[in-house]
């Protein structure tokens, strides 16, 4: 019997313009990314689908101001608006799908963010979720402090989030009355009046908004460093993983998240670990053969492109350099992360090999069917889906712009099958996101 498993979807190029760059999704069908509609459309069809949740991806910078351009030129960093304001308009229309809008610990103060979350939770019925990121390149827009390392970034992100859920407690038991006959409303006796003084915050409570009915929101997290796996055990809900999909390490991946539960005191069943995969979901095998020899050689176009994507990533413009050159060594400034380097350069040599190879490796599909890839069948993929199930996987967040279009060609075949198999619930929990993530 195959196992059920969670289904998202990752909203990974944010609040911003969907489908940019590609004329079909984005001309032709005239939907403006910055009205609620599309979103709307794409979030109804997914709670249609038993999806337990959508998840928006979030910078709140443009990128360093010499690399500006690099990000905005062709929409892949910037423009983006902020999606925790969207998610009220995905919750009115919808009734049990979870959003989960990302955030950054560096762009709000503790008893703000505490409040504004509240609310939604709240106007929800309880379908909020967090996706906590630690960014620190977007500092200079909050303040003239110094920018935080890595990991104390994390740690700013521990106490912030600790000083939310001090302040969601502050209304303690009895202290909301409501009784209709003494006129009393709340008892300001068992308010806990939260004081806190910590490294990075400071602030008193309590906080005025009530106390949650079933809940805090849940809490997700993308971060696969040990300092991000630590804030994970600790604190996290939903675990965001990004991992070869071969069963060693779908297990290592699964093993390391549960260590790090149960050594900050938790049981691994408390967090929801699901990978993220984009795939290219064809109508039959010979398409996909067809689409996965082409990529092989790919012309100078598909080059282009995937150089102005790598542009923005790698805030290092990649689309005026000769393709028959090395970069060479220390062709990257300090502000590019190491990993960001290694997905371009793979393993091969940046003082010797071609911008043209690295390019062409980027570009180079593979098949399902063999796991060497992610193009290929309804079918090939739900095969994919349920072994990973097999594997005692938890959930799945498929990548995609949120466009009707995108998300009709990856679902249109894959709900039945994986419905068939039993792998993809029927219908969601009323009980709101966390009832939905913890109903199996
Ligand atoms: C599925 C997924 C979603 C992510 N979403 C965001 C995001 O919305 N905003 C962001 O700044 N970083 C995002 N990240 C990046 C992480 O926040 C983090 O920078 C990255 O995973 C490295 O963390 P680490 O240094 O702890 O390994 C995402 C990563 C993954 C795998």
């Amino acid at each position: 019997m195959s196992r059920l498993q969670h289904f998202g979807w990752f909203l990974a190029r944010g609040f911003g313009p969907q489908g940019w760059g590609n004329p079909a999704l984005e001309w032709e069908w005239e939907w403006d990314w910055t009205r609620p509609d599309l979103y709307q459309q794409s979030a109804r069809e997914l709670e249609r689908a038993g999806f337990d949740l959508l998840l928006i991806e979030d910078a709140p910078s443009l990128g360093s101001p010499e690399t500006i351009d690099t990000r905005v030129r062709h929409a892949f960093g910037g423009p983006k608006h902020d999606p925790l304001l969207l998610a009220p308009y995905l919750f009115a229309a919808t009734e049990r799908l979870g959003v989960i809008s990302t955030v950054n610990p560096a762009a709000s103060l503790p008893y703000t963010a505490a409040r504004q979350f509240a609310t939604l939770q709240h106007l929800s019925g309880s379908r909020l979720g967090l996706n906590v990121v630690t960014d620190t390149g977007s500092a200079r827009h909050f303040s003239d402090a110094p920018q935080l390392g890595h990991d104390e970034a994390y740690d700013r992100a521990e106490e912030w989030l600790g000083g939310l859920r001090a302040l969601w407690r502050s209304w303690g038991d009895g202290a909301l009355v409501a009784d209709r006959g003494t006129g009393v409303y709340a008892d300001g006796e068992h308010l806990e009046h939260v004081r806190h003084r910590g490294e990075y915050f400071a602030f008193d409570g309590p906080l005025n908004a009530l106390p949650f009915p079933v809940g805090d929101p849940v809490i997700a997290s993308p971060g696969g460093s040990g300092r991000g796996l630590g804030f994970a055990g600790a604190n996290s809900d939903i675990q965001l993983a990004l991992a070869p999909l071969t069963e060693r390490s779908v297990k290592e991946y699964r093993a390391k998240i549960h260590e790090v539960a149960l050594a900050a005191g938790r049981e691994p069943s408390d967090i929801t670990i699901a990978f993220a995969i984009q795939p290219t979901i064809v109508s039959s095998a010979e398409e996909a053969d067809r689409i996965v020899a082409a990529s092989a050689d790919p012309d100078e176009e598909t080059l282009r492109t995937i150089a102005r994507r790598q542009s923005s990533d790698l805030e290092t413009d990649l689309t005026s350099l000769d393709l028959d050159a090395p970069l060479g060594e220390g062709f990257f400034g300090q502000h590019v992360s190491q990993g960001s380097i290694r997905r371009l350069v793979g393993d091969r040599d940046i003082a010797t090999a071609t911008l043209r190879a690295h390019l062409t490796a980027l570009a180079r599909l593979g098949r399902i069917s063999d796991r060497t890839g992610f193009v290929g069948t309804a079918a090939e993929f739900a095969d994919l889906i349920e072994e990973l199930g097999e594997w005692g996987n938890d959930g799945i967040l498929l990548w995609g712009d949120l466009h009707p279009v995108t998300v009709h060609r990856v679902l249109d075949d894959l709900v039945p099958i994986l419905r068939r198999r039993g792998i993809l619930r029927r219908e969601l929990d009323s009980g709101g996101l966390r009832a939905n993530l913890r109903s199996f």
